[in-house]
């Protein structure tokens, strides 16, 4: 066991502040990860603030972080994948059961025995798992993935989370050229699934809230872009879109939204609000549309979406900020202030 240099929350309400946690010795399937950068996802928030207890209560101290991404330091001795001093980056999963058929079919998003990068039972040393707002954390190999070498770092960390949730729906529900497909929310995910869409060479149009994000949001590769408050605007787009992905954090009327959907048209919900959302029955009757949500992805998804990233050089917008201003940033992330994610710069922490 040794220690590492982290930020935790110690209640719903108190602010992240320094802390030293204990890490595990790598045993022999373990890589040691030199954190550089880490993404600021608003599941940390949530999290933190103890959102989500209905479905996943925080435990404290917390120490979020899934957007993670560093150097191999130490290897154990079956290791082979990896070496000190090779890139490496982990997401939302550290392990699973490896041995159900959702982690046969590579899907270990939804293994039963999931161990969360943070807040789930750690079974190594005890309590809960830590995160990625620390200088080091340790893996199985098996859990961790290789990043392409020409994508930079600090807006590379984002894809580990915001890429491949929203890489992972996109793809199951066939976004191509030919499709309509419609993005809610210009944040984190939201900006990611902008580049990916256009990248799939959908026709692509983002749905917000601010009017500020208008230029962004073409810039980022979308070919229209209705502020979602403007109802005559929305009303145009009326039965016409193919897939609609909604990553939204906060309360909001899905309706408009199913509204918009064709026949047999999909909005899949990746957003995860605190609260329940409300639902028509007709919005999806009429139509034939279906509501569903995604998690994540499993591994080889999520190596699969690196290497796509890798080859069309897509990363994260991101600002990057050292540890101390997480706080800030938090407070950020309530009011849509983002352009579009939070990266930490684990040199900050380092140097404390
Ligand atoms: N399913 C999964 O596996 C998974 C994985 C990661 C994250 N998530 C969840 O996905 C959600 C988004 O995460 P994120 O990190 O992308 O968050 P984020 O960066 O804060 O983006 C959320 C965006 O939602 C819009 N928004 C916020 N409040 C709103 C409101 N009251 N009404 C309408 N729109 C509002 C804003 O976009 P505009 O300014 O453009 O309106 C905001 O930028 C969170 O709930 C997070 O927990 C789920
Ligand atoms: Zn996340
Ligand atoms: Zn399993």
């Amino acid at each position: 066991m040794y220690h590492a240099k982290a930020y935790s929350a110690g209640s719903a309400v108190a602010p992240l502040a320094r802390t030293a946690i204990a890490r595990r010795d790598p045993s022999a399937h373990d890589v040691q990860i030199e954190i550089l950068f880490c993404g600021i996802c608003h599941s940390d928030l949530h999290q933190v603030r103890n959102e989500w207890s209905g479905v996943m209560p925080t435990v404290y101290p917390c120490v979020p972080g899934h957007e993670i991404v560093g150097r191999v330091a130490r290897v154990g001795s079956a290791v082979r994948r990896f070496k000190p001093g090779d890139l490496a980056a982990v997401g939302c999963l550290v392990d699973s059961d490896r041995t159900c058929p959702e982690c046969q079919a590579g899907l270990e998003q939804f293994c039963p025995q999931v161990t969360l990068t943070y807040n789930s039972p750690d079974q190594h040393l005890g309590g809960v798992t830590y995160g990625g707002y620390s200088d080091s954390i340790v893996v199985d190999e098996r859990f961790v993935l290789r990043l392409p070498a020409n994508l930079a770092l600090a807006g590379a960390a984002p894809l580990l989370c915001a890429g491949i949730t929203t890489y992972s729906p996109m793809r199951h529900w066939g976004v191509a050229p030919g499709k309509k497909v419609g993005v809610v929310g210009l944040g984190g995910l939201g900006h990611m699934a902008v580049k990916l869409s256009h990248a799939f060479g959908a026709h692509t149009v983002v749905f917000t809230t601010s009017p500020s994000k208008k230029d962004d949001a073409l810039r980022l590769g979308a070919d229209e872009v209705v502020l979602s408050r403007d109802a005559a605007r929305m009303q145009k787009h009326a039965g016409s879109f193919d897939f609609i992905l909604d990553a939204v954090s906060a309360d909001h009327d899905i309706g408009a939204y199913i509204d918009l959907l064709r026949r047999d048209g999909n909005l899949t919900l990746v957003g995860a609000p605190e609260k329940p959302l409300s639902i028509a029955a007709f919005g999806l009757i009429f139509g034939r549309r279906s509501l569903s949500g995604s998690p994540i992805g499993g591994l080889p998804e999520t190596q699969e979406m690196l290497d796509f990233c890798g080859a069309h050089n897509l990363t994260a917008d991101v600002e990057v900020i050292p540890i101390q201003k997480v706080n800030e940033a938090y407070a950020r992330l309530l009011q849509s202030d983002v352009k579009y994610r939070f990266s930490i710069d684990m040199a900050s922490l380092k140097a404390e």
